[in-house]
């Protein structure tokens, strides 16, 4: 089977109304049939135009093209990490780290509320349209706070993404209006641990 050249949108592990009230489900749609799509397709609209060129042995304007690139993929995949670092309230949703990711957040941040708070002013703070991720270092062993503004700015490279959490005006506008702490609030409710843990103890693996 040949390896996909282009990026596909990925399907949901639960229901567009899995996620209410936290997120309610026309939100949750929204978001993920309009906003996510439409990083894939300007993803692959790029990579189109660019196998175009090839065929046509024509130049194209590098440095709009391949920033335009960075932030489709950056939106890309951000929203996939997302997605799957979220569970429904009760089915995996909202309990507290337990396991690796219980004991490395435990060593850097002294307490669980402790780096729950950091975290949540990372999102609180960014300017305009940004995310707030939890990525982790293998130089120093040490989990890192990182704020992303728009999809691709301030990414550290070479530090594996474990959580984020997207604080763009179109994650929380159509339920939460312009209360974006609020959301941010209600995010730890369907945080899913147990995948935030597999991403780091694979990573620890590699
Ligand atoms: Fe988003």
């Amino acid at each position: 089977m040949d390896t996909p050249k282009f990026y596909d949108l990925p399907k949901l592990a639960y229901d567009y109304n899995a996620l209410a009230p936290i997120i309610s489900e026309d939100l949750l749609r929204l978001h993920h049939e309009k906003h996510h799509a439409a990083y894939v397709n300007g993803a692959n609209a790029i990579l189109q135009k660019m196998d175009k060129a090839r065929t046509d042995n024509a130049d194209f304007d590098t440095k709009a093209t391949f920033k335009e690139l960075s932030f489709h993929i950056g939106g890309h995949l951000l929203h996939s990490l997302l997605w799957a670092n979220l569970a429904p309230p009760g089915k995996g949703g909202g309990e507290k780290p337990s396991k690796t990711i219980g004991k490395v957040i435990d060593e850097e941040f002294g307490t669980f509320d402790r780096f729950k708070k950091l975290f949540s002013q990372t999102a609180a703070s960014a300017e305009g349209s940004g995310w707030a991720a939890l990525a982790f270092c293998k130089k120093t062993n040490r989990p890192i706070i990182m704020q992303v503004e728009k999809h691709n700015t301030n990414v550290y490279p070479m530090f594996r993404i474990l959580m984020v959490l997207d604080v763009w005006e179109h994650a929380y506008y159509l339920d939460y209006k312009n209360d974006r702490g609020k959301f941010v609030e209600a995010f730890w409710k369907i945080v899913n641990w147990t995948e935030i843990n597999r991403r780091l103890e694979n990573l620890l693996k590699s």
